[in-house]
C-alpha cells in the first residue's frame, strides 16, 4: 500500500540529487571555519535574504534560540504571538535559556498588529521588563498556513523599528509566502534584523537552518551556537543538500500551493469544513463538526488506508503538502478522507 504522509512538509527526505551531492561534497573543520560547501551556503543565503553574513543551525528551533538570545539579555522582553511556533512550540526555550520575559499579543491572523506592537513599548520605568524584540513568524502555521501580506508584514516591522525595537523573522517557510505573493524573498527578509529560515521542511534537505542578519550580529550568534553545541564539524555534507534546496527547491513550491488548493477544494466539495484563510500556502486545516469521529479516530482509520494527517485539537485536523505528494495523492486523499467520515 502507498502512504501518503500528509502530517508536515518535514516528512520530506533528500532527492538522489542531493544524496550525490552529500556524498561527493568538499568538507573541512566548520568550527575552525574552514569547511568550503559551508562558507559557500553562508554566502549565498546571506546574498539572497540582503544580509551580511549567515550562520548555517542544527534546526529552525535552534535558529530562533540563537537570534533571541543575541538580540535579548536576561530580564528582557521580546514580543511574540500567542500562536506563535516560538511561543507554543519550542520547549520555553528563551525563557528557559536567556531569562526572557515572553510579552503576548494576538497573531491569529498570522501577524501581531502595529497597535499592539506599541502598546508592549512602554515607557522607561523600573516595573516593566523592557521590549528589545519583536518575532514574527511567515508563514504563519497556526494561523492556517497564511503568507502575511508584504503591506502588512512591513507595517508590524516598522512599527517596531521605529519604537527602537530588533526584529527577527522565525521565516522556517518564508519561500513559500514570497511564492504565495510572487515577490522576492527579499521584501519579507531584507527589513528584519534577522531571519531563520528552514532548509529540511519543504525545502528537502534532511537537517539544518540558516540563520542571517548583519556581520556583528552573526558574529555574536556564532558564539550562541557554540554555548548550545550547534559547532558542527564537517558540516558540508549537510551544507550540500541545503545549496539544492536553497537554489533548486525553492523553485517549485508553486506546486505544492496548487495541490494544497485541490486538496481543499475537494473536501469542500465533500462537505467538509475547511479553515479559509487569506492567502494559502502548502497547508489546509479542517474543522469537523460533533457528529462522526473526532480528528484522532478519523486518523487512525484514514491512516489504515495509508493517508497521514495530524490531529490539531479534538475537532480539528492538518494536511500539508510537499514534494513527496502528488496532484494524483491529493485525489486519493481526499476521497478516503470524505469516505472514512461519513462511515462513521
Ligand atoms: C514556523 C516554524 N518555526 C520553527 C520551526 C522549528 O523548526 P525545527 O523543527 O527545524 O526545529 C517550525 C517547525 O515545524 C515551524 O513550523
Amino acid at each position: 500500500m502507498k502512504v501518503i504522509d500528509l502530517r508536515s512538509d518535514t516528512v520530506t527526505k533528500p532527492t538522489e540529487e542531493m544524496r550525490a551531492a552529500m556524498a561527493s561534497a568538499d568538507v573541512g573543520d566548520d568550527v575552525y571555519g574552514e569547511d568550503p560547501t559551508i562558507n559557500l551556503l553562508e554566502k549565498e543565503s546571506a546574498e539572497r535574504t540582503g544580509h551580511e553574513e549567515a550562520l548555517f543551525v542544527t534546526s529552525g528551533t535552534q535558529g530562533n534560540a540563537v537570534a533571541i538570545l543575541t538580540h535579548c539579555a536576561r530580564g528582557d522582553g521580546a514580543i511574540l504571538g500567542s500562536d506563535s511556533h516560538i511561543y507554543i512550540y519550542e520547549g520555553g526555550g528563551l525563557s528557559a535559556l536567556g531569562g526572557i520575559l515572553p510579552l503576548i499579543a494576538d497573531d491569529g491572523e498570522g501577524v501581531v498588529s502595529p497597535d499592539d506592537v506599541n502598546s508592549w513599548c512602554r515607557p522607561a520605568n523600573v516595573h516593566f521588563a523592557p521590549a528589545r524584540l519583536l518575532c514574527v513568524e511567515n508563514t504563519h502555521n497556526r494561523a492556517g498556513g497564511v503568507a502575511v501580506s508584504p503591506g502588512s508584514y512591513r507595517a508590524t516591522v516598522d512599527a517596531a523599528r521605529s519604537k527602537g525595537l530588533k526584529v527577527h523573522l522565525d521565516g522556517a517557510r518564508i519561500f513559500n509566502a514570497s511564492t504565495a505573493w510572487d515577490v522576492d524573498v527579499k521584501e519579507y527578509t531584507g527589513i528584519v534584523d534577522s531571519v531563520q529560515f528552514c532548509l529540511s521542511k519543504g525545502l528537502g534537505a534532511p537537517v539544518g537552518s540558516m540563520l542571517c542578519g548583519s556581520s556583528e550580529f552573526i558574529s555574536e550568534a556564532r558564539h550562541w551556537r557554540k554555548r548550545l553545541g550547534g559547532g558542527l564539524r564537517q558540516a558540508g555534507v549537510l551544507a550540500a543538500a541545503g545549496l539544492i534546496a536553497l537554489n533548486k527547491m525553492t523553485g517549485r513550491l508553486a506546486e505544492d500551493h496548487r495541490n494544497a488548493a485541490e486538496l481543499s477544494s475537494a473536501l469542500i466539495s465533500g462537505g467538509l469544513a475547511v479553515e479559509k484563510v487569506s492567502k494559502p500556502t502548502n497547508m489546509v486545516y479542517v474543522q469537523i463538526g460533533p457528529e462522526g469521529p473526532d480528528a484522532a479516530e478519523l486518523g487512525r482509520r484514514c491512516a489504515a488506508r495509508g493517508v497521514l494527517f495530524g490531529a490539531v485539537s479534538e475537532r480539528r485536523f492538518r494536511l500539508v503538502t510537499h514534494f513527496g505528494v502528488t496532484a494524483e495523492d491529493v485525489g486519493v486523499s481526499a476521497k478516503v478522507i470524505l469516505e472514512e467520515m461519513k462511515a462513521s
